[in-house]
């Protein structure tokens, strides 16, 4: 069990619908972590850039349009969110049809993930201020790009018949196989399984039983 003064990081990386953002809220209350979810980082991005009626493909003007975009943190409960100019994005914004479409071609802009790099290093940093336990970080590259020295990395997983069920059970539209698609074979910072990390199969286990399992893996 890590002394109660040392601050932890746990990275909890994955493909969509996985379970990493109920994985990660869970243990954030559990062990009295702050809680980042970085896929709102790059929905977050994408609503701005399609609301300035920017598309993926016009790579000089992005870098543009980011260059104006300030980045901010609202803190809600146990989550950090992402602002841009001020204004976090509602909910529905940013898991609208449209947003589960386009998220994976500005997610593989190097410059957009560049503009994301340093905040999501800094939220440690806040995390450890407002005296937080520790940070659980979810995405794609957290354990093998932004926190690799982290002491607690992640890859869940789950067959692809229980993860078009969740999206399903939620009421979403979104093509989860041809999104870890593009992740996967992108070449900025691309989703793969940390060396190193303890790989969990969501499909055969409770929520509960996964929590159980990564707090019994921290504490041992
Ligand atoms: O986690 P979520 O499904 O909301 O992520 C939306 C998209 O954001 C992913 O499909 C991926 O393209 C991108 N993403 C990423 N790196 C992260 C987190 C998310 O590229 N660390």
């Amino acid at each position: 069990m890590p002394s109660s003064n040392s601050f932890i990081i746990i990275t909890m990386d994955g493909g969509a619908a996985v379970g990493k953002s109920s994985t990660s809220k869970g243990l954030a209350e559990r062990l009295g972590l702050m809680h980042v979810d970085t896929g709102s980082h790059y929905r977050t991005l994408t609503c701005a850039l399609l609301g300035s009626g920017t598309p993926a493909e016009q790579g000089e003007t992005i870098s543009k349009v980011l260059e104006t975009l300030e980045l901010s943190t609202q803190i809600d409960g146990r989550s950090a969110k992402l602002g841009i100019n001020g204004m976090v994005p509602v909910d529905s914004d940013l898991r609208s049809p449209e947003v589960n479409a386009q998220v994976s071609k500005f997610a593989a802009i190097p410059e957009l993930r560049q503009k994301l790099f340093a905040y999501q290093r800094s939220l440690a940093d806040l995390a450890r201020d407002q005296n937080y336990a520790g940070l659980v970080m979810e995405g794609r590259d957290i354990g093998s790009i932004i926190f690799p020295e982290a002491a607690y990395r992640f890859f869940l997983d789950a067959d692809e018949a229980t993860r078009a069920a969740r999206r399903a059970k939620e009421g979403q539209t979104d093509s989860i196989a041809a999104r870890d698609e593009m992740d996967r074979t992108r070449q900025a910072a691309p989703l793969v399984c940390p060396r190193g990390a303890t790989q969990i199969d969501t499909a055969h286990h409770t929520l509960e039983e996964v929590i159980e399992k990564i707090t019994h893996h921290i504490e041992s």
